[in-house]
């Protein structure tokens, strides 16, 4: 006989309309849509170049995180494939448990030569290294002090450890110094930072940060994820570049970006990464990455400290780029890193912009919030190392465009533009 009787039937059947169990699924996403921020995949083919095929079209590449264009180096491929070869496809289980393969002894090795620290500890994802770092270092006893631009993992890394969190002013020592100070009683305190914030491209003022690190006894985390292979001498990032290593107790980063591959990591002392490895829940409960994943960023890691030139010629595109931006008349704020925020502001027409480049094979993404704050959003720009003179030329051409299309719209009435923001239909994945 049938557990189900007709009552539970009559039931099911009213639950189909709005009150359905899932039926918020429908609304939230129709919402979104409606206010423009809907989050879609676009179809990505073959190795990511400066040029990649994106939904069946060849289109210049300006928004990818491949700074130093490592993603398709053949050194990595070859170290990934012979790592496949001798290791195997996966980790098969947590390091703690399964055993610790070679290559994560190598590449850990590696790296804390190159952040001249004791040690380090890498981590499946920038994401989990910073969610497990932030929540092993405090708990409700203590107080947090954050950049209002905090990237998403340090902010969930805050929330999951219950500590009290600050969030201070974008780069405003000042008003972090005036919150260090009102928790002065706080049993830990732990200051998180960007060093390159990823959504503005503009720098953390590192050095006054470290002073007050100092001054309120306060632990100071730094997250290099953008500047790992593209500042310092060698590469390690800024705080390589301002000299301030031995001020800084936790030294993040990842290797998805510049070094384009997989994996986070923290550098620092050995006590520090002994006690992550005991506390780290996201280090603990997950399972290792793929051997030729860590032979992939050991390469990287040799390539970016021993090709200088690479940051030389990401310099030279990233100036060629704002540079031609400002001429014409575009607003590329000031010039402090790889990563270019074009602001447009409103959501519908920041997304109708990127269409509008795509039209002339530019893919430059917008970014709409949550990502970054209501009424901020922008087409975040990163040209690569090996993007030519011509290839920025050519975006810079329909860049032209699209200024003069903004420049329209703020003279004309909406139905004779060419970026009509409300009338087209939403796409983007940030
Ligand atoms: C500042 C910052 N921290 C951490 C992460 C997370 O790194 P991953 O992509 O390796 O998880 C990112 C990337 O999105 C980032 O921009």
């Amino acid at each position: 006989m049938s557990v189900i009787n007709q009552q539970d039937q009559s039931r099911a059947r009213k639950q189909q309309g709005a009150d359905a169990p899932d039926a918020f699924l429908r609304e939230t996403l129709e919402a979104r849509k409606r206010a423009g921020l809907a989050r879609k995949l676009r179809q990505l083919r073959g190795a990511p170049g400066p040029r990649v095929t994106l939904n069946g079209r060849d289109v210049l590449l300006l928004c990818s995180n491949n700074y130093l264009g490592l993603a398709a180096d053949p050194r990595m491929k070859e170290a990934a494939q012979q790592a496949i070869n001798k290791y195997g496809c996966g980790a098969t289980g947590s390091r703690l448990i399964s055993g610790n393969l070679e290559p994560y002894q190598e590449l850990e090795h590696a790296l804390a030569l190159f952040k001249a620290t004791e040690a380090a500890l890498v981590f499946s994802s920038g994401y989990q290294t910073n969610l497990g770092t932030v929540s092993a270092l405090v708990n409700e006893r203590d107080a947090i002090f954050s950049d209002e631009l905090n990237h998403a993992s340090l902010i969930d890394g805050s929330r999951l450890s219950r500590a009290e969190i600050n969030v201070y002013r974008h780069c405003d020592p000042s008003d972090l110094e005036q919150k260090l100070a009102s928790r002065a009683s706080a049993r830990r305190k732990l200051i998180l930072t960007e060093s390159v914030f990823s959504m503005d491209g503009d720098l953390a003022p590192l050095r006054d940060i470290a002073f007050l690190a100092k001054k309120y006894n306060a632990l100071l985390m730094v997250d290099e994820a953008h500047a790992t292979g593209v500042f310092g001498p060698t590469g390690a990032g800024l705080v390589e570049a301002l000299g301030i290593r031995d001020q800084v107790h936790v030294q993040m980063g990842t290797f998805s970006k510049a070094l384009a591959s997989l994996g986070g990591y923290v550098a620092g002392s050995k006590e520090l990464i002994d006690y992550l490895l005991q506390h780290a829940r996201s280090f603990i409960f997950t399972t290792g990455l793929p051997p030729s994943v860590l032979a992939a960023s050991q390469a990287a890691l040799e390539i970016v400290r021993n090709e200088p030139q690479r940051r030389e010629a990401l310099w030279r595109n990233v100036h060629q780029l704002r540079s031609g931006l400002e001429r014409l008349g575009f607003d590329a704020g000031p010039e402090q890193s790889q990563i270019i925020p074009l602001r447009i502001g409103d959501s519908r027409l920041t997304m109708a912009a990127c269409r509008l480049l795509l039209k002339d094979g530019i893919f430059a993404q917008g970014i709409r919030p949550p990502t970054v704050p209501p009424g901020t959003a922008r087409l975040r720009l990163a040209p690569m190392a090996t993007h030519t003179a011509d290839d920025l030329q050519d975006a810079l051409a329909a860049f032209a465009k699209l200024y003069s299309a903004l420049q329209a719209r703020k003279a004309t009435p909406p139905h004779r533009l060419p970026l009509q923001p409300a009338s087209v239909a939403v796409s983007g994945e940030r």
